[in-house]
């Protein structure tokens, strides 16, 4: 990928540019709980974008993406916003790199990624995670990685139309190899938890399907959370998000809020104590806990929270029934992958059986991913 990145970098610009790359993410448990306060679990993994970078002495940005072999160029006022979806990306973190402050002049770039598309891998932040850090670097900002997730985030919420929370971009910025990242998207504090499960292996099943409107249900989600939050917080005003909140606390104001929106609220409130309840598990080497609270956040997230579909509650059930450790939906749902903890020795009959299964099933066969922990945002 480098050279390819390098070469058209060469013909397009003359040149080489310097190179970054940041990383697509998983995420053990903890899902939805981001943008209610709570805890998640993400680890960076070895697949994400990279890009060569050179600033050209321009007011403008020219970009070519190499798999979609596309060129925009763009200036840097707000009016510039480029049409081509994947160009919004780094005009965003431009634009929110320079509302914060910061030094953003033209530069001409190329990119590519092996992040699978709409598999629920984040290479959107990804993509933001990369120009955010690089162009931190090459201008000089100094903005600390926190703030650089942030640049992500509001990438997404001002000029994608998707209002996310933290997680994506701060795994793929703090990734580190081996090892999960428990934080806490209220007061950001985290911690690495090295990840090594002897005789197991994670494994991911990418359904290859992508429902419509997955980000306008995903911002329905999430205003479903808030109008919770907000009824709970006129008995307890120290509820600031939905996650500070007791489960009978949600119970009392049951009859003063929608059934949909205290379901939602239920799935989250049970999910953040998952969080840590697997953290718990992990550090005592109880991958069978770990398991069981991964077919818990599947069942929340099918039943209560309502983001799964008939594809990934056939290769949960399917799991299940092959006593698979642990299996469920991962990222913000709607299509994508099951996140599973195989057993060694029950893998291959596993990804065969799953593979055969669900081709009969749905027409088409899934894609199997390994999961290789690895390192997040970094100069080549
Ligand atoms: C998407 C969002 C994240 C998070 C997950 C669900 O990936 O970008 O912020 O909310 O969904 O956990």
């Amino acid at each position: 990928m480098k050279e390819r990145i390098q070469q058209k970098f060469q013909i397009l610009f003359g040149e080489e540019g310097n190179l970054y790359a940041s990383a697509g993410r998983i995420n053990l448990i903890g899902e939805h709980t981001d943008y209610n306060g709570g805890y998640v679990f993400p680890g960076a993994i070895d697949c994400g974008i990279m890009a060569a970078i050179k600033v050209n002495g321009t007011a403008k940005v020219k970009a070519f993406a190499l798999d979609k072999d596309e060129f925009v160029e763009f200036g840097l006022n707000e009016e510039d916003k480029p049409e081509q979806s994947w160009a919004r990306y780094i005009f965003g973190v431009c634009r929110e790199m320079i509302k914060r402050g910061g030094k953003v002049e033209g530069f001409n770039t190329v990119f590519a990624g092996d992040v699978p598309l709409g598999a629920g891998l984040s290479s959107s932040a990804a993509l933001e995670s990369t120009y955010a850090f690089a162009l931190n670097e090459i201008f000089g900002n100094g903005i600390d990685k926190f703030e650089l997730a942030r640049i992500g985030q509001m990438t997404e919420h001002n000029y994608c139309g998707v209002k996310c929370g933290i997680m994506d971009q701060f795994a793929s910025l703090f990734g580190k190899e081996g090892s999960l990242i428990r934080l806490n998207c209220k007061t950001m504090e985290y911690k690495y938890f090295p990840f090594h499960p002897d005789g197991y292996r994670l494994v991911l099943i990418d359904s290859c399907v992508k429902h419509e409107l997955a980000s306008s249900a995903y911002n329905k989600r999430r205003a479903s959370c808030e109008n919770a939050a907000a009824a709970i917080r006129k008995n307890h005003p120290e509820v600031e998000f939905l996650s500070d909140a007791k489960r009978v606390w949600l119970d009392e104001v049951r009859t003063e809020i929608p059934e949909e929106d205290f379901l939602r609220a239920e799935y989250v409130i049970g999910e953040v104590q998952r969080v840590l309840d697997v953290c718990d598990a992990l550090e005592r080497g109880d991958y069978e806990t770990v398991g069981e609270m991964m077919y818990q956040t599947h069942f929340g997230m099918s039943r209560l929270y309502e983001v799964s579909c008939e594809e990934l509650d056939f290769l949960n059930k399917l799991a299940r029934k092959m006593d698979v450790t642990g299996s469920r939906v991962m990222g913000g749902g709607f299509g994508g992958c099951t996140i599973n903890l195989v057993k060694d020795e029950l893998y291959d009959s596993f990804v065969n059986e799953a593979v055969g299964q669900f081709t009969l099933k749905f027409g088409h066969a899934p894609k199997i991913y390994n999961v290789v922990i690895s390192d997040g945002a970094r100069k080549l």
